[in-house]
C-alpha cells in the first residue's frame, strides 16, 4: 500500500461522509487499483466486478492498449475544442465508427455527433429528431431508462425516484410498455400488448403526425434487462416507416459487443435512424454521442448543438483503442460464447428455487428476476440479499428492476471461462445462503 493510501485508511469515514447522499452507492469499497475483470481494496481485498462500472469497462479494467493510447493522447494534448480546432483521434473516430452503424443502408453515408455521458446523447437525438421532422412529440416505452438530465429524465420510466419532485419535466413525451414477456404472458402476448398499446395510442391520444422519434433500448436496461421478442424492433420500425417518424434505438447500456453483437440493433435486421452511445464507447473515459446518416444529422445546424468538451481529444483515442480491442479480441464472439455459459451455469443453480422466476439474458446482459407466487410478487429484498451474499464471496453485482427485484450481472468481456465458473459458483451460493 503506497503512503497515500496509508494516510487515507486514518479517515475514511470522514472522508466518505463527504460525498452528497444524491451519490446512492452499492458498496464502500476503496479502490487501490483495478485491471482486467478485478478490482483490489487498499486493504488488499480482491473482488471480481461483474457490474463492469455499470457496464462500461466491456475491455476490463485498465485494458493496456487503452491505457497507453490515453497516456500518449494526454503527452500531445488533452483539450483540442472542437469548435476550435480538429485533432487526430477525433478526426479518424469520425471516419471508424460510422461504419459499424447497425444495418446500414446500402449506399448511405453516416455520421457521427459526440459528446460526453448517456443522458446528453439522448438529448442530441431527441433534438436531431425534432429539428428535422419539426414535429413536437416522442414516444418511450415503460421501464425505459434514458439517463437524468431534464430531457432524458422525461423519457425514463424505470424507476419513479427519477422523476419525483422535479416535474414539470420536458413535454410531449408518451409511453407505452416495453413488452416484457415473463411479465406479460410470453413472447407473442407481450408483443401484441404492445403493438395495441401504440394501436391505441395513435386512436386517441397522439396524432402518429406529431411524433419525431421512438426511443427505444434494443434490450431494456436499468428497467429489467429484459430481452423482448424478435419481432419487436421490427413492429416498432414499420410503424416509424408508416408515420413518417424516426427510430433512435438507445445502445447506451445494451452496445459495444455487451450481447454478442457489436449493437443488440444486430440481432435483428432493423436498419434505426439513429443509434444513441455511451458506456463501452471508450472504456471508462466519458464520450457519448450519436450516428445517423449525413442527410440526417446534418440537419441539426452549427451550434445548435454541442459542449465545451464534445469529442474530447483523450476519450477519442481510447474509443479508437477501444474498438481495436473489441475486433482484435473477438469480444462479441466471446460476449456471445461466455454469455451462453453463464446463463447456462446460473439456470442450472437457480433451478427449484421458489423466488426466481427466470433467469434470462443476451450474450453479456444476465439478469436474475426474483418474485414470488404466480403473480410474481416483486422480492428487491432477495435482490438485495444476493447482492450482499455474493459480495461477501468477493463477487460485485448490481440490482436494476422497476422494483429492484433484478439482480443483473454484468461481466467485462475479457473474462475468463474460469471467472465466468467462479462467478456461477458464488452466485449459486448465494441463492442458497438467501433461501430464494
Ligand atoms: C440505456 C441507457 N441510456 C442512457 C443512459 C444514461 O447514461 P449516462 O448515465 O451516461 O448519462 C443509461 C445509463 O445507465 C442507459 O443505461
Amino acid at each position: 500500500m503506497d503512503q497515500h493510501a496509508t494516510d487515507l485508511l486514518t479517515d475514511w469515514s470522514a472522508l466518505r461522509s463527504g460525498i452528497p447522499p444524491v451519490w446512492a452507492r452499492y458498496t464502500d469499497l476503496i479502490v487501490e487499483r483495478a485491471s482486467g475483470s478485478w478490482i483490489e481494496t487498499v486493504d488488499g481485498e480482491r473482488y471480481l466486478d461483474y457490474t463492469c462500472g455499470i457496464g462500461v469497462t466491456n475491455t476490463g479494467h485498465a485494458q493496456p492498449r487503452v491505457v497507453a493510447a490515453i497516456a500518449e493522447q494526454a503527452a500531445r494534448g488533452i483539450h483540442l475544442q472542437q469548435n476550435i480546432v480538429h485533432h487526430q483521434p477525433g478526426l479518424e473516430l469520425h471516419r471508424r465508427l460510422p461504419l459499424r452503424f447497425p444495418n446500414p443502408r446500402a449506399g448511405q453515408e453516416y455520421g457521427l455527433f459526440l459528446s460526453n455521458s448517456g443522458a446528453e446523447a439522448v438529448e442530441a437525438a431527441v433534438k436531431l429528431a425534432k429539428a428535422a421532422t419539426r414535429r413536437p412529440l416522442v414516444i418511450a416505452f415503460r421501464g425505459g431508462f434514458h439517463g437524468r438530465t431534464h430531457g432524458a429524465m422525461a423519457l425514463t420510466s424505470s424507476n419513479v425516484k427519477y422523476r419525483a419532485h422535479f416535474e414539470p419535466l420536458m413535454g410531449g413525451v408518451h409511453f407505452v410498455p416495453y413488452p416484457y414477456p415473463l411479465r406479460m404472458g410470453g413472447d407473442a402476448a407481450a408483443l401484441a400488448a404492445t403493438l395495441d398499446a401504440l394501436d391505441e395510442l395513435f386512436a386517441t391520444v397522439v396524432a402518429p403526425d406529431d411524433v419525431a422519434a421512438f426511443v427505444v433500448e434494443p434490450v431494456l436496461g436499468e428497467g429489467g434487462y429484459v430481452v423482448p421478442p424478435d419481432g419487436f424492433l421490427p413492429a416498432v420500425r414499420e410503424l416509424a416507416d408508416r408515420h413518417g417518424i424516426l427510430l433512435a434505438v438507445d445502445e447506451v447500456q445494451s452496445g459495444y459487443a455487451r450481447t454478442g453483437r457489436f449493437f443488440a440493433t444486430q440481432w435483428t435486421d432493423t436498419t434505426p435512424d439513429i443509434v444513441i452511445m455511451a458506456k463501452g464507447i471508450a472504456s471508462g473515459l466519458p464520450l457519448s454521442g450519436i450516428m445517423a446518416a449525413r442527410p440526417l444529422l446534418d440537419q441539426l445546424a452549427p451550434g445548435t448543438h454541442g459542449g465545451t468538451y464534445g469529442g474530447n481529444a483523450v476519450a477519442c483515442a481510447a474509443a479508437l483503442a477501444t474498438l481495436d480491442v473489441i475486433d482484435e479480441e473477438r469480444l462479441a464472439d466471446r460476449a456471445h460464447r461466455l454469455g451462453g455459459r453463464l446463463l447456462d451455469g446460473l439456470r442450472v443453480r437457480a433451478e427449484g428455487k421458489a423466488c426466481v422466476a427466470e433467469v434470462r439474458g443476451r450474450g453479456m446482459m444476465i439478469a436474475i428476476e426474483l418474485a414470488e407466487g404466480d403473480a410474481l410478487t416483486p422480492r428487491p429484498d432477495l435482490a438485495k440479499a444476493l447482492l450482499r451474499e455474493a459480495m461477501a464471496r468477493k463477487l460485485l453485482l448490481l440490482t436494476c428492476g422497476t422494483r429492484g427485484q433484478v439482480v443483473r450481472i454484468i461481466p467485462p468481456l475479457v473474462t475468463t471461462d474460469d471467472e465466468v465458473d467462479l462467478a456461477i459458483g458464488i452466485i449459486g451460493d448465494s441463492l442458497e445462503a438467501i433461501g430464494a
